[in-house]
Protein backbone atom coordinates (compact mmCIF):
# COMPACT_ATOMS: atom_id res chain seq x y z
CA UNK A 1 0.00 0.00 0.00
CA UNK A 2 3.02 2.60 1.18
CA UNK A 3 4.73 1.43 -2.01
CA UNK A 4 1.74 2.16 -4.02
CA UNK A 5 1.38 5.52 -2.41
CA UNK A 6 4.85 6.60 -3.01
CA UNK A 7 4.71 6.10 -6.79
CA UNK A 8 1.76 7.70 -6.95
CA UNK A 9 3.33 10.21 -6.03
CA UNK A 10 6.04 10.19 -8.35
CA UNK A 11 3.53 9.82 -11.37
CA UNK A 12 1.88 12.68 -10.38
CA UNK A 13 4.99 15.22 -9.86
CA UNK A 14 5.86 13.53 -13.30
CA UNK A 15 2.59 14.73 -14.83
CA UNK A 16 2.59 17.88 -13.69
CA UNK A 17 1.81 20.60 -16.61
CA UNK A 18 5.06 21.40 -17.45
CA UNK A 19 5.81 25.24 -15.62
CA UNK A 20 9.18 26.18 -16.52
CA UNK A 21 10.48 26.76 -20.47
CA UNK A 22 13.94 24.95 -19.54
CA UNK A 23 14.82 25.24 -23.66
CA UNK A 24 13.67 29.33 -23.83
CA UNK A 25 15.73 29.95 -20.15
CA UNK A 26 18.84 28.00 -21.50
CA UNK A 27 19.10 30.11 -24.64
CA UNK A 28 18.71 33.48 -22.70
CA UNK A 29 21.76 32.16 -20.55
CA UNK A 30 24.00 31.07 -23.56
CA UNK A 31 23.43 34.49 -25.15
CA UNK A 32 23.89 36.33 -21.27
CA UNK A 33 27.28 33.86 -20.89
CA UNK A 34 28.47 35.15 -24.55
CA UNK A 35 28.16 38.43 -23.67
CA UNK A 36 30.24 37.34 -20.15
CA UNK A 37 32.79 35.91 -22.21
CA UNK A 38 33.43 38.72 -24.72
CA UNK A 39 34.14 41.03 -21.41
CA UNK A 40 36.34 38.52 -19.96
CA UNK A 41 39.12 37.54 -22.58
CA UNK A 42 41.50 36.76 -19.97
CA UNK A 43 41.24 33.94 -17.24
CA UNK A 44 43.37 34.91 -14.87
CA UNK A 45 40.55 36.41 -12.96
CA UNK A 46 37.52 34.34 -12.16
CA UNK A 47 33.99 35.68 -12.32
CA UNK A 48 31.85 36.35 -9.23
CA UNK A 49 29.93 39.56 -9.31
CA UNK A 50 29.42 43.51 -9.89
CA UNK A 51 30.47 46.36 -8.04
CA UNK A 52 28.37 49.39 -6.75
CA UNK A 53 29.74 51.64 -9.91
CA UNK A 54 28.90 48.93 -12.26
CA UNK A 55 31.92 47.53 -13.15
CA UNK A 56 33.17 43.82 -12.96
CA UNK A 57 33.69 41.95 -9.11
CA UNK A 58 36.59 39.68 -10.78
CA UNK A 59 38.43 37.99 -8.06
CA UNK A 60 41.35 35.63 -8.33
CA UNK A 61 41.17 31.68 -8.25
CA UNK A 62 41.45 31.11 -4.52
CA UNK A 63 38.40 33.18 -4.18
CA UNK A 64 35.98 30.20 -3.41
CA UNK A 65 33.92 30.99 -6.03
CA UNK A 66 36.20 30.25 -8.78
CA UNK A 67 34.40 26.92 -9.28
CA UNK A 68 31.39 28.20 -10.49
CA UNK A 69 31.24 30.36 -13.66
CA UNK A 70 33.46 26.83 -15.10
CA UNK A 71 30.53 24.82 -13.94
CA UNK A 72 27.83 27.24 -15.53
CA UNK A 73 29.56 26.71 -18.67
CA UNK A 74 29.99 22.87 -18.02
CA UNK A 75 26.00 23.15 -17.72
CA UNK A 76 25.40 25.02 -20.36
CA UNK A 77 27.40 22.30 -22.44
CA UNK A 78 25.42 19.82 -20.83
CA UNK A 79 22.14 20.87 -21.87
CA UNK A 80 23.31 22.14 -25.75
CA UNK A 81 25.98 19.42 -26.20
CA UNK A 82 27.48 22.72 -28.34
CA UNK A 83 31.35 22.36 -28.43
CA UNK A 84 31.69 25.74 -28.01
CA UNK A 85 30.58 25.55 -24.35
CA UNK A 86 32.83 22.23 -24.05
CA UNK A 87 36.01 24.48 -24.83
CA UNK A 88 35.25 27.78 -22.84
CA UNK A 89 34.28 25.62 -20.06
CA UNK A 90 38.14 23.55 -20.30
CA UNK A 91 39.57 27.19 -20.62
CA UNK A 92 37.55 28.19 -17.70
CA UNK A 93 38.51 25.14 -15.26
CA UNK A 94 42.07 25.06 -16.34
CA UNK A 95 42.01 28.33 -14.77
CA UNK A 96 41.17 27.19 -11.14
CA UNK A 97 44.00 24.06 -11.65
CA UNK A 98 46.05 25.19 -9.36
CA UNK A 99 43.78 25.46 -6.35
CA UNK A 100 43.90 21.46 -6.17
CA UNK A 101 46.72 21.95 -4.14
CA UNK A 102 45.61 24.93 -1.73
CA UNK A 103 45.32 23.92 1.94
CA UNK A 104 44.99 27.10 3.24
CA UNK A 105 40.59 26.57 2.43
CA UNK A 106 38.06 24.44 3.32
CA UNK A 107 36.33 25.81 -0.03
CA UNK A 108 37.91 23.40 -2.42
CA UNK A 109 34.56 21.35 -3.20
CA UNK A 110 32.44 24.63 -4.54
CA UNK A 111 35.95 25.09 -6.69
CA UNK A 112 37.13 21.82 -7.72
CA UNK A 113 34.11 19.62 -7.88
CA UNK A 114 31.73 22.62 -9.57
CA UNK A 115 34.25 22.80 -12.33
CA UNK A 116 36.41 19.71 -12.36
CA UNK A 117 33.74 17.24 -11.58
CA UNK A 118 31.54 18.15 -13.69
CA UNK A 119 34.43 18.39 -16.39
CA UNK A 120 35.02 14.74 -15.41
CA UNK A 121 31.18 14.07 -15.20
CA UNK A 122 30.95 14.76 -18.79
CA UNK A 123 33.92 14.27 -20.64
CA UNK A 124 35.55 11.59 -18.52
CA UNK A 125 38.98 13.15 -18.62
CA UNK A 126 41.31 11.41 -16.60
CA UNK A 127 43.31 14.62 -15.76
CA UNK A 128 40.38 16.04 -13.84
CA UNK A 129 39.93 12.82 -11.84
CA UNK A 130 44.09 13.72 -10.87
CA UNK A 131 43.37 16.91 -10.15
CA UNK A 132 39.89 15.58 -7.95
CA UNK A 133 42.04 13.67 -5.90
CA UNK A 134 44.75 15.50 -5.30
CA UNK A 135 42.18 18.21 -3.70
CA UNK A 136 40.51 15.77 -2.07
CA UNK A 137 44.20 15.40 -0.41
CA UNK A 138 44.52 18.69 0.37
CA UNK A 139 41.07 19.28 1.73
CA UNK A 140 41.19 16.24 4.32
CA UNK A 141 44.72 18.02 5.67
CA UNK A 142 41.81 20.46 7.37
CA UNK A 143 40.27 17.59 9.07
CA UNK A 144 41.29 17.29 12.84
CA UNK A 145 40.49 14.26 14.50
CA UNK A 146 40.21 15.46 17.97
CA UNK A 147 38.01 18.17 16.82
CA UNK A 148 35.92 15.76 14.52
CA UNK A 149 35.49 18.50 11.76
CA UNK A 150 37.18 20.06 8.40
CA UNK A 151 38.26 23.45 9.98
CA UNK A 152 36.63 26.19 7.57
CA UNK A 153 38.76 30.00 8.19
CA UNK A 154 41.93 29.95 10.01
CA UNK A 155 41.01 32.24 12.59
CA UNK A 156 37.91 33.97 13.67
CA UNK A 157 37.36 37.41 15.40
CA UNK A 158 37.98 37.02 18.77
CA UNK A 159 41.32 34.93 18.94
CA UNK A 160 39.17 31.50 18.01
CA UNK A 161 41.25 29.03 16.05
CA UNK A 162 39.23 26.28 14.71
CA UNK A 163 35.97 28.24 13.42
CA UNK A 164 33.90 25.38 11.31
CA UNK A 165 30.32 27.47 9.24
CA UNK A 166 27.73 25.34 7.80
CA UNK A 167 28.69 26.32 4.47
CA UNK A 168 31.57 23.25 4.81
CA UNK A 169 28.86 20.72 4.50
CA UNK A 170 28.83 21.57 0.86
CA UNK A 171 32.45 20.51 0.68
CA UNK A 172 31.87 16.85 1.25
CA UNK A 173 30.76 15.52 -1.88
CA UNK A 174 34.05 15.41 -2.88
CA UNK A 175 35.53 13.80 -0.39
CA UNK A 176 32.80 10.64 -0.91
CA UNK A 177 33.72 10.99 -4.33
CA UNK A 178 37.50 10.74 -3.69
CA UNK A 179 36.81 7.70 -1.45
CA UNK A 180 35.15 5.49 -3.68
CA UNK A 181 37.35 6.56 -6.54
CA UNK A 182 40.47 6.08 -4.53
CA UNK A 183 39.35 2.85 -2.42
CA UNK A 184 40.72 5.59 0.56
CA UNK A 185 37.60 5.15 3.80
CA UNK A 186 39.72 8.20 4.97
CA UNK A 187 38.06 10.40 3.06
CA UNK A 188 34.88 8.75 3.58
CA UNK A 189 35.07 8.72 7.44
CA UNK A 190 36.02 12.34 7.53
CA UNK A 191 33.01 13.06 5.76
CA UNK A 192 30.58 11.11 7.96
CA UNK A 193 32.10 12.50 11.18
CA UNK A 194 32.55 16.34 9.90
CA UNK A 195 28.63 16.00 9.20
CA UNK A 196 27.62 14.37 12.22
CA UNK A 197 29.33 16.93 14.11
CA UNK A 198 27.66 19.81 12.73
CA UNK A 199 24.18 18.21 12.90
CA UNK A 200 25.06 17.81 16.59
CA UNK A 201 26.54 21.63 17.31
CA UNK A 202 25.52 23.97 13.92
CA UNK A 203 21.48 23.50 14.70
CA UNK A 204 18.98 25.17 17.22
CA UNK A 205 16.28 22.68 18.73
CA UNK A 206 13.66 24.16 16.11
CA UNK A 207 16.31 23.27 13.59
CA UNK A 208 17.33 26.79 12.19
CA UNK A 209 20.92 26.73 11.92
CA UNK A 210 23.70 28.95 13.14
CA UNK A 211 26.79 30.19 10.62
CA UNK A 212 29.99 29.51 12.67
CA UNK A 213 30.53 27.53 15.77
CA UNK A 214 34.24 27.83 17.15
CA UNK A 215 36.13 24.60 18.90
CA UNK A 216 38.83 24.33 20.72
CA UNK A 217 41.49 22.25 20.16
CA UNK A 218 39.64 19.01 22.14
CA UNK A 219 36.39 19.64 20.06
CA UNK A 220 34.41 21.45 22.56
CA UNK A 221 32.28 24.47 21.17
CA UNK A 222 33.35 27.62 22.63
CA UNK A 223 30.81 30.10 21.02
CA UNK A 224 28.07 30.10 18.30
CA UNK A 225 28.56 33.09 16.05
CA UNK A 226 26.92 34.67 13.27
CA UNK A 227 29.10 36.36 10.55
CA UNK A 228 27.16 37.07 7.35
CA UNK A 229 23.98 37.09 8.48
CA UNK A 230 21.80 39.14 11.20
CA UNK A 231 22.41 38.20 14.31
CA UNK A 232 24.23 35.16 16.28
CA UNK A 233 20.83 33.85 17.49
CA UNK A 234 19.32 34.45 13.87
CA UNK A 235 19.53 32.30 10.81
CA UNK A 236 21.16 33.60 7.49
CA UNK A 237 19.30 32.55 4.78
CA UNK A 238 22.37 31.05 2.66
CA UNK A 239 24.18 29.13 5.15
CA UNK A 240 20.47 27.21 5.98
CA UNK A 241 20.32 26.62 1.93
CA UNK A 242 23.80 24.93 2.24
CA UNK A 243 22.77 23.01 5.13
CA UNK A 244 19.72 21.40 3.23
CA UNK A 245 21.37 21.16 0.26
CA UNK A 246 24.75 19.29 2.12
CA UNK A 247 22.22 16.59 3.90
CA UNK A 248 20.47 15.72 0.99
CA UNK A 249 23.97 15.00 -0.37
CA UNK A 250 24.40 13.17 2.86
CA UNK A 251 21.62 11.06 1.92
CA UNK A 252 22.82 10.73 -1.79
CA UNK A 253 25.60 9.69 -0.83
CA UNK A 254 25.04 6.88 2.22
CA UNK A 255 21.71 6.14 1.79
CA UNK A 256 20.94 6.09 5.68
CA UNK A 257 18.08 7.58 6.65
CA UNK A 258 18.86 9.19 9.62
CA UNK A 259 20.82 12.06 6.69
CA UNK A 260 16.93 12.23 4.43
CA UNK A 261 15.17 12.78 8.33
CA UNK A 262 17.32 15.75 8.98
CA UNK A 263 17.27 17.16 5.72
CA UNK A 264 13.38 17.22 5.55
CA UNK A 265 13.20 18.49 9.29
CA UNK A 266 15.83 21.75 8.25
CA UNK A 267 13.66 22.06 4.63
CA UNK A 268 10.74 22.12 6.94
CA UNK A 269 11.94 25.28 9.21
CA UNK A 270 12.83 27.23 5.92
CA UNK A 271 9.50 26.54 4.37
CA UNK A 272 7.16 26.39 6.98
CA UNK A 273 8.83 30.27 8.19
CA UNK A 274 6.62 32.82 8.60
CA UNK A 275 9.13 35.07 6.93
CA UNK A 276 9.31 33.04 3.74
CA UNK A 277 7.68 35.44 1.29
CA UNK A 278 4.70 34.06 -1.46
CA UNK A 279 7.52 33.99 -4.32
CA UNK A 280 9.52 31.49 -2.10
CA UNK A 281 12.83 33.91 -2.46
CA UNK A 282 13.90 34.33 1.32
CA UNK A 283 15.12 37.42 2.75
CA UNK A 284 18.53 37.50 3.28
CA UNK A 285 18.24 36.51 6.79
CA UNK A 286 15.37 35.04 8.31
CA UNK A 287 15.30 37.68 11.27
CA UNK A 288 16.55 40.43 9.10
CA UNK A 289 15.32 43.16 11.19
CA UNK A 290 13.03 45.47 8.93
CA UNK A 291 11.24 42.65 6.73
CA UNK A 292 9.50 42.81 4.35
CA UNK A 293 11.82 45.88 3.96
CA UNK A 294 14.67 44.28 3.52
CA UNK A 295 16.59 42.53 -0.19
CA UNK A 296 15.80 39.03 -0.81
CA UNK A 297 18.78 36.89 -1.24
CA UNK A 298 18.12 34.90 -4.79
CA UNK A 299 21.15 33.21 -4.45
CA UNK A 300 19.71 31.24 -1.24
CA UNK A 301 16.85 30.83 -3.70
CA UNK A 302 18.47 28.96 -6.22
CA UNK A 303 20.29 26.89 -3.92
CA UNK A 304 17.57 25.32 -2.05
CA UNK A 305 15.27 24.93 -5.41
CA UNK A 306 18.17 22.79 -6.72
CA UNK A 307 18.38 20.83 -3.55
CA UNK A 308 14.61 20.35 -3.28
CA UNK A 309 14.16 18.72 -6.60
CA UNK A 310 16.64 15.83 -5.42
CA UNK A 311 14.97 15.84 -1.54
CA UNK A 312 11.71 15.51 -3.58
CA UNK A 313 12.78 12.44 -5.21
CA UNK A 314 13.68 10.90 -1.88
CA UNK A 315 10.89 11.87 0.52
CA UNK A 316 7.36 9.62 -0.85
CA UNK A 317 4.75 11.37 -0.75
CA UNK A 318 6.51 14.18 1.23
CA UNK A 319 8.12 15.28 -1.67
CA UNK A 320 5.38 16.20 -3.82
CA UNK A 321 5.63 19.52 -1.56
CA UNK A 322 9.26 19.73 -2.20
CA UNK A 323 8.53 19.42 -5.63
CA UNK A 324 5.79 22.27 -5.94
CA UNK A 325 7.85 24.36 -3.92
CA UNK A 326 10.61 23.80 -5.45
CA UNK A 327 9.04 24.75 -9.23
CA UNK A 328 7.91 28.05 -7.62
CA UNK A 329 11.06 28.84 -6.80
CA UNK A 330 12.02 28.22 -10.33
CA UNK A 331 9.30 30.06 -11.45
CA UNK A 332 10.15 33.23 -9.27
CA UNK A 333 13.95 32.74 -10.40
CA UNK A 334 12.67 32.21 -14.15
CA UNK A 335 10.69 35.62 -13.86
CA UNK A 336 11.62 39.32 -14.73
CA UNK A 337 11.62 39.83 -11.23
CA UNK A 338 14.79 38.21 -10.86
CA UNK A 339 15.91 36.90 -14.01
CA UNK A 340 18.20 39.21 -16.12
CA UNK A 341 17.28 40.72 -19.40
CA UNK A 342 19.88 40.49 -22.28
CA UNK A 343 22.84 42.31 -21.27
CA UNK A 344 21.11 43.30 -18.23
CA UNK A 345 22.64 42.54 -14.64
CA UNK A 346 26.31 43.17 -16.14
CA UNK A 347 25.29 39.69 -18.07
CA UNK A 348 24.99 37.51 -14.50
CA UNK A 349 21.52 35.59 -15.28
CA UNK A 350 20.13 36.10 -11.49
CA UNK A 351 19.87 39.46 -9.83
CA UNK A 352 19.10 40.66 -5.91
CA UNK A 353 21.51 38.63 -3.99
CA UNK A 354 23.12 39.17 -0.90
CA UNK A 355 26.36 38.25 -0.13
CA UNK A 356 26.93 39.31 3.54
CA UNK A 357 24.82 42.72 4.39
CA UNK A 358 25.97 41.76 7.75
CA UNK A 359 29.10 43.03 6.39
CA UNK A 360 28.01 45.49 4.72
CA UNK A 361 29.06 43.89 1.36
CA UNK A 362 27.80 42.53 -1.67
CA UNK A 363 23.83 43.45 -1.17
CA UNK A 364 21.58 43.54 -3.86
CA UNK A 365 23.88 42.03 -6.37
CA UNK A 366 24.61 39.55 -9.01
CA UNK A 367 26.32 36.50 -7.50
CA UNK A 368 27.51 33.84 -9.79
CA UNK A 369 26.54 31.08 -7.70
CA UNK A 370 22.93 31.77 -7.65
CA UNK A 371 23.32 31.69 -12.14
CA UNK A 372 25.23 27.91 -11.05
CA UNK A 373 22.52 26.74 -9.35
CA UNK A 374 19.65 28.10 -10.98
CA UNK A 375 21.46 26.62 -14.33
CA UNK A 376 20.89 23.22 -11.92
CA UNK A 377 17.86 23.30 -10.80
CA UNK A 378 16.81 24.16 -14.67
CA UNK A 379 18.13 20.62 -15.53
CA UNK A 380 17.30 18.92 -12.58
CA UNK A 381 13.56 20.31 -13.20
CA UNK A 382 14.06 19.07 -16.36
CA UNK A 383 14.61 15.30 -15.94
CA UNK A 384 12.02 15.13 -13.72
CA UNK A 385 9.75 15.96 -16.57
CA UNK A 386 11.05 13.60 -18.86
CA UNK A 387 10.59 10.98 -16.21
N1 LIG B 1 30.39 30.29 1.43
C1 LIG B 1 30.22 31.68 1.65
C2 LIG B 1 28.88 32.19 1.27
O1 LIG B 1 27.93 31.48 1.06
O2 LIG B 1 28.79 33.41 1.18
Amino acid sequence: MKKMMIMLSLISFGTMAQKIDVNKQFALAGQQYLRMLADHPDTSKTIHSAKPDGTYRDLPSSWWCSGFFPGSLWYLYEKTKDVKWEKSARLWTAAVEKEQYNKGTHDLGFMMFDSFGNELRLTKDPHAKKVLIQSAKSLATRFDPKVGLIKSWNSFKGGFKYPVIIDNMMNLELLFWASRETGDQTFHDIAIIHADNTIKNHFRSDYSSYHVICYDENGKVLVKKQHQGYQDESTWSRGHAWAIYGYVTMYRETKDKKYLDFAQKITDFYLNHPNLPADKIPYWDFSAPNIPNEERDASAGAITASALLELSTYSGAKGKRYYADAVKMLESLSSPAYRAALGENNNFLIKHCVGAKGLNSEIDVPLVYADYYYLEGLLRYQRHNKK
